[in-house]
């Protein structure tokens, strides 16, 4: 069977593509943003995933305001790169697994989670971003992004959006669903989006480092709790684009020591996680980067 064996969660700020892709990365400003992520590269090349299941949020770019799924999987054998409007990234596509993505589909939605299921997609920073802070610059040629990819999109762009709890929940779910996949794979869980910022109206530039960290704490010791905070506290303390966290639940979720409640009277929830890298820093564009690797026990 399949197993999730780790989640990662990071920041997704689109201007860190853009010091990748122009050669930027030893700059002072951005120097320091770099260097915390180099203990992750080295930690993904040992601990190589056959899979990524990454859950992510669209900016109005594959899907305009005109639709608006709440929760979106991929199920494509591939994704294009969005173009955000100076051009895509020159990233390679990203390779998916329509075989799991179906699967964890059926059994999803079958544990009564409305999932949309997407054909086709073009993927943006909230997507390529955390793939390129991970994997390293992508190579052009063969894409240095290890293995195949499942994109999760959830709205948090346009309100009403789904709640912390409903997100952890439906991480439980995922959990279940990779269980029951019938092939030997070792499956990560990557929540991406955050930490504290606002782009908009007069509090824009916002940046909670205390919060942040709190979030940071309470994610990796009491997720159940963190997940019953709603959303006017996310708004108010980290920001109106600090509601992008609410997609780190989901992957917290998915570990396994979240007890599966209702969905098995066997499973009471495993040992806490082991905190392989934390790293969090202020700024990157109008965003602080917070970054975390937990292993299952
Ligand atoms: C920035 C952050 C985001 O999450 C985003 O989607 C766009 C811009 C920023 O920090 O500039
Ligand atoms: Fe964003």
């Amino acid at each position: 069977m399949a197993r999730i064996t780790a989640s990662v969660y990071t920041s997704h700020v689109p201007a860190i593509g853009a010091a990748l892709d122009l050669g930027k990365t030893a700059e002072p400003y951005w120097q320091k943003v770099f260097a915390g992520y180099e203990p992750s590269k080295q930690w993904l090349r040992e601990n190589r995933p056959d899979v990524i299941f990454l859950v992510f949020n669209d900016h109005a770019t594959a899907f305009s305001l005109e639709m608006i799924p709440t929760f979106a999987i991929g199920t494509a054998a591939h994704y294009a790169i969005a173009d955000e409007g100076w051009g895509p990234r020159p990233v390679p596509p990203v390779q998916g697994h329509p075989e799991l993505a179906a699967h964890i589909a059926q059994s999803v939605i079958q544990d009564d989670f409305d999932l949309t299921i997407v054909n086709k997609m073009d993927v943006d920073h909230g997507l390529t971003v955390p793939l390129s802070l991970m994997c390293g610059a992508l190579d052009k040629d063969t894409g240095a992004c290890p293995c195949p990819v499942i994109p999760f999109a959830v709205n948090v762009v346009q309100y009403p959006v789904p709640s912390g709890r409903r997100c952890f929940a439906l991480g439980r779910a995922i959990r279940k669903a990779v269980e029951s996949f019938d092939e030997p794979l070792n499956v990560q869980i990557w929540g991406t989006g955050g930490m504290s910022h606002q782009l908009q109206g007069p509090r824009a530039g916002l940046i909670n480092a205390e919060w942040d960290n709190r979030f940071l704490d309470r994610l990796i010791s009491e997720p159940e709790a963190l997940a019953q905070v709603p959303h006017i506290e996310y708004v108010r303390e980290a920001g109106s684009e600090g509601i992008e966290l609410v997609m780190w639940l989901i992957a917290r979720g998915a570990m396994s020591d979240v007890s599966r409640g209702a969905m098995s009277d066997v499973d009471a929830g495993g040992a806490p996680p082991r905190v392989a890298h934390r790293f969090y820093h202020v700024p990157a564009s109008n965003t602080a980067v917070g970054h975390l690797i937990l292993e299952n026990a």
